[in-house]
């Protein structure tokens, strides 16, 4: 393997940066001299000299040059074929993916509860899914991952699919069979993709759940950003070693979703994070690791708190869990998780990742996981705690299983493109659905663009919000109206 304690494409920013360049091309604060007061107070004199444009011989022009040397060595630190830097987010990675996955075929198999940057890549290429559902845990009120047999299903029904995309591991650190997933789909002639947005980490140390490339995913997308030290909205999609992709198709699929003027900072900190993780990560995870491990067993004496970890391996369809996150079980406080993310970030300036109505979920990243972190957070879980009694507890929502989704009339992409009719909520039964709805919790559409809306749908909906749940997806937040596909031709 290559030296991986290199980082070619920040040395060659540096050296730019400090060979004092008359600059006379863009970005139009040329280093700085242009830019706003406040601006340099955001990002201060060194982020505006490193913000140099894209097309500079040496710097990622030419035969060899630094970029592509730093994409190679993220490739060989992960694992993969090749792999390419994103500066719009795994999100750009699942549009990406769509386009690429449209050269193969028409249609497409998705695990139910995709994030939504994978049904806008159907939209924007046209795909038809066939749908797959993940385990749902009632207790929880949370999707987990797929099982093999409801891959193997929906396969089955969609025989023509060009790829099935999974995503593992979970928000909530549940982490799927990918290599039986993989199996599933490779015995049918069909390409596995990963949405492994929230696991970027795992390739580096032996006690996280093994990652998707390792596991024969063909295509990952990875949002190196989330857990991995990168800067916000940078990350990676990392092509497996099997023929099923071709790198030229994905190639131009990148280009096509991305501006002709990607930032040097966000690339520059993808090299900079490969370079951390593949010589500093094991250290780094391990530490934040044991660290976790010890917050977990002080949280759990906390009267009313629990945490999730080997009882999420009770669920079929995760065989194991990430560590990295820590999913606290706040069911027997008799307030909900909303309410205590809530009370933490008030009272004690402690921010939460996600808050569900059972849980809240605190991230931790490379080198982040320190004593004194994990007593802040405890801290500031107690001081939200004090407050409850000083507030009525929230009304705990009954957690009902959604009904089925409706019949599909049109693809989401014909339903993103079709004329569209504003409608009341009430009146839109039996209605071609132009955009999604999803319940939180669990967070699995109820409804996607191309979709006949039910009346059993729409009473779920309504009742969820009535029971303190949120609907994401809609134009209409309040959901007064909803937008539907125009009857009128
Ligand atoms: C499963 C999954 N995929 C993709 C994304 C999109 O990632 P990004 O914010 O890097 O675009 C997210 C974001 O939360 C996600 O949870």
């Amino acid at each position: 393997m290559s030296n991986q304690d290199r980082t070619p494409y920040v040395d060659a920013l540096l050296e730019f940066a400090q060979s004092d360049p008359g600059r006379f091309n863009v970005p139009g604060h040329q280093g700085g001299i242009g830019a706003d007061d406040s601006l340099h107070l955001l990002v201060g004199q060194t982020g505006l000299t490193d913000d140099i444009p894209a097309l500079i011989e040496g710097i990622d022009v030419g035969e060899n040059n630094s970029f592509q040397e730093a994409q190679q060595l993220a490739a060989e630190a992960w694992g993969a074929r090749r792999t390419w830097f994103l500066v719009n987010g795994a999100s750009q990675g699942n549009q990406v993916m769509c386009m690429a996955v449209a050269h193969r075929s028409p249609e497409i198999v998705v695990q139910r509860n995709v994030h939504s940057s994978v049904i806008d890549g159907m939209i924007m290429a046209g795909l038809k899914p066939t749908f797959a559902a993940p385990e749902v845990d009632p207790d929880l009120g949370v999707a987990h991952c797929l099982t093999p047999r409801a891959l193997a299903d929906a396969l089955d029904r969609c025989p023509n699919a060009g790829a099935a995309v999974i995503v593992s591991p979970t928000y909530f650190g549940a982490s799927a069979d990918v290599a039986a997933l993989a199996q599933v789909a490779h015995d049918r002639g069909v390409p596995l993709v990963a949405d492994e947005a929230w696991g970027a980490h795992l390739h580096f140390h032996p006690d996280l759940p093994r990652d998707a490339l390792d596991s024969g995913a063909d295509l990952v997308i990875s949002s190196t950003h989330k857990i991995v030290g990168s800067l916000t909205q940078s990350a990676m999609l990392h092509l497996g070693f099997g023929d099923r992709f071709e790198p030229e198709i994905i190639d131009r699929c990148v280009s096509m979703t991305e501006s002709t003027s990607p930032n040097s900072l966000l690339c520059g900190s993808l090299d900079a994070a490969r370079r951390q993780a593949a010589i500093d990560g094991e250290e780094m995870l391990g530490e934040t690791i044991a660290v976790l491990k010890e917050a977990r067993a002080e949280l759990r004496e906390i009267d009313g708190i629990d945490v999730l970890d080997h009882s999420l391996l009770d669920n079929e369809s995760v065989i194991a869990w990430d560590p990295l996150r820590l999913t606290i079980d706040v069911r027997g406080t008799g307030a909900t998780g909303y309410r205590i993310a809530h009370l933490a970030r008030e009272m004690a300036n402690v921010n939460f990742e996600l808050a569900s109505d059972t849980v809240a979920v605190a991230v931790f990243g490379l080198g982040t996981g320190t004593p004194a972190r994990s007593r802040r957070l405890i801290d500031g879980l107690l001081t939200a705690l004090e407050h409850l009694e000083a507030i009525p507890p929230d009304r705990k929502p009954e957690f009902a299983l959604p009904p089925p989704w409706g019949e599909t009339a049109m693809s989401p992409r014909e339903a993103f493109l079709a004329s569209q009719d504003v409608v009341s909520f009430r009146e839109a039964e039996g209605r071609i659905s132009a955009e999604p709805l999803a319940t939180y919790p669990p967070g699995i559409p109820n409804v996607l663009p191309g979709e006949i809306l039910t009346r059993e749908t729409l009473n779920f909906i309504a009742d969820s919000i009535d029971h303190g749940g949120h609907v994401r997806g809609a134009t209409d937040r309040d959901l007064t109206t909803l937008r539907v596909v125009s009857t009128d031709g």
